[in-house]
């Protein structure tokens, strides 16, 4: 700082999710009071800022930005009677909405308060420093040591110490947890972006996430589902409740639900389920995915089905987080922390995470026998040497990408789990090399999609399922024929596609099942060197959140 030393040792930052005003300096955080002296930090949305600002407005207040967020600040300020703890407290029984807010006083410098609802929000335990943040990977690297601070707690942090009291003003003896992530799993590790070094964990992740669940004879352990048969029998169907890579995954959930269960499946997507007055009784379960387990309209679904008597199962990743907290059973998917917007190690452990629930399920229904579960299972061990071969190809499918890198719409089509897969691999391209690229089952083709296949037309083809391959290798053919440019993934059954296609990936035989999880890094590896190929910040794609807590 120019003109001598800078003794606070307070602080905070945003990177601001833009929600009102567009990105400018003056819409940045922090937001102050109008006289300076009060400083806010927030993440959500506060719903009723307008009327607030109005108020504040009348009463003198002189707001700068288009933010919602400054009204929290103001509303400090005038509630400050030289207790900023209390200032707090007395802001919040205003605000409406969802907000994990950090706020700091001029006059009292050392202390920083933090205040959380809905949006998560996370206090890092230090030695002399303390932290707050609203996800783990951001303190990793200077404590691993956290507590997690539930919606309407006030935590008041200095150097030295932490005080967290609930609604009523009571102190809260807080129980610390500690973090097993590794704090490198937060740094690149010698790789360009974050998601490249994550497809290239996903050998490990997969690992991971079985590593306690299958025992040594083949039995299916998972601890932190406490559903047995009976509860089972109780549920006349299944919802599965997801967003974007979460929602794929789910996709491919409410395959292998009915498929080993034969427990009827509706998958949805969050934000369509919480407006939808879903038909929700004691005789549900609702299974939602999230990675971060803060997705807003994801809660909104849990928060919808749970009032209507359903039980809820959530597979996420980060431990503690809101919805591993609102829900009656969970299932941690065990991938460590994913830093790349674009999600990649969750997916895949999130699709074996389903393939757990699936067969644990069949065989609490009696529908699966011993030896079809320990075939599946065996194949999902072994499904990370078949993630490994993919990473192997890693520098073909970089060429068939460079080649390819101008195109402006691509096409992937696959059938049953191979269209899942597609699926997943078009939100890939889109959302980090923003190329238009849609995903067909590939039987629909002929009802109107291939008439965008022109000379040039990239196509990605998933082949993997037997039963299917012969109707998918026709499909090839059609859009070969129209001058279409394919690459193709399927099983080493099937050589006789490298002289149909372009370029052609063969997966190892396994089961068709887990054939899914290999396919699937093919298509983030082609993504990735897309993406990259384009210029594009393959980290941080534009528009999107690794966290999406508004809606
Ligand atoms: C895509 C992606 C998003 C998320 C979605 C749900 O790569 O990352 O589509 O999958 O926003 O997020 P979670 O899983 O945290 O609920």
């Amino acid at each position: 700082m120019e003109g001598g030393s800078w003794p606070q040792t307070t602080g905070i930052g945003h990177t601001r999710w833009a929600t009102h005003g567009e990105p400018s300096d003056l819409n940045a955080h922090p937001h102050t009071s109008t006289d300076g002296k009060i400083a806010v930090v927030h993440n959500g949305i506060i719903e009723n800022y307008i009327p607030l600002k109005e108020k504040l407005i009348a009463q003198g207040h002189r707001f700068v930005s288009d933010t919602d967020t400054e009204v929290i600040a103001h509303l400090v300020s005038s509630n400050y009677k030289g207790d900023i703890l209390e200032a707090v407290k007395e802001t919040v029984k205003e605000l409406q909405g969802s907000y994990s807010v950090a706020v700091l006083c001029q006059d009292e410098p050392d202390k920083l308060i933090a205040i959380r609802k809905n949006s998560p929000l996370i206090i890092g335990l230090g030695e002399g420093e303390n932290f707050i943040a609203s996800d783990i990977p951001a303190i990793l690297k200077h404590t691993r040591t956290i507590y997690l601070l539930d919606n309407d707690e006030v935590a008041v942090l200095t150097k030295d110490d932490v005080k967290v009291y609930d609604e009523l003003g009571k102190e809260v003896e807080k129980q610390s947890l500690k973090i097993d992530w590794d704090p490198g799993d937060a740094e690149k590790g010698g790789y360009d972006h974050f998601m490249l070094k994550e497809i290239h964990e996903q050998p490990r992740a997969i690992q991971d996430t079985l590593t306690g669940r299958i025992t040594e004879d083949g039995e299916i352990k998972l601890d932190d589902i406490k559903l047995d048969k009976e509860t089972l029998d109780n549920f006349d169907h299944i919802q599965i409740v997801a967003c974007g890579t979460a929602y794929n995954a789910g996709m491919l959930g409410k395959q292998y639900i009915e498929k080993y269960a034969r427990i009827p499946v509706e998958m949805e997507a969050a934000s369509e389920y919480r407006y939808k007055n879903p038909i929700v009784s004691d005789k549900t379960l609702l299974i939602v995915l999230s990675q971060s387990g803060e997705t807003a309209d994801t809660l909104a679904a849990i928060d919808i089905a749970k009032k209507q008597g359903a039980r809820v199962l959530a597979i996420t990743n980060v431990v503690g987080s809101s919805i591993a907290r609102e829900a009656d059973d969970i299932l941690y998917t065990n991938a460590g922390p994913e830093i790349a917007v674009a999600s990649t190690k969750a997916y895949v452990t999130q699709v074996a995470c389903m393939l757990l629930i699936a067969l644990y399920m069949g065989e609490l229904k009696g529908n699966v026998t011993k030896e079809e579960a320990d075939e599946v299972l065996a194949a999902l061990k072994e499904s990370s040497d078949l993630i490994q071969r993919a990473l192997d190809d890693a520098d073909k499918i970089k060429d068939f990408a460079y080649e390819h890198f101008k195109n402006e719409d691509m096409y992937l089509i696959g059938r049953g789990e191979d269209y899942v897969t597609a699926m997943e691999g078009s939100l890939k391209i889109k959302e980090i090399s923003y190329v238009h690229s849609e995903s067909f089952p590939a039987g629909e083709l002929k009802h109107g999609p291939i008439a965008l296949i022109e000379d040039g037309t990239v196509v990605l083809a998933v082949a993997t399922q037997e039963n299917t391959f012969e109707k998918l290798l026709s499909n090839i053919k059609e859009v070969k024929a129209r001058g279409a440019h394919v690459l193709a993934i399927t099983s080493d059954d099937h050589p006789e596609i490298m002289t149909e296609v372009d370029q052609a990936f063969l997966i190892p035989k396994t089961n068709q099942v887990v054939a899914p999880i290999p396919a699937v890094v093919y298509l983030q590896l082609f993504a990735y060197y897309l993406a990259v190929a384009r210029g594009c910040d393959v980290d941080k794609p534009k528009n999107l959140a690794k966290s999406v807590t508004v809606e």
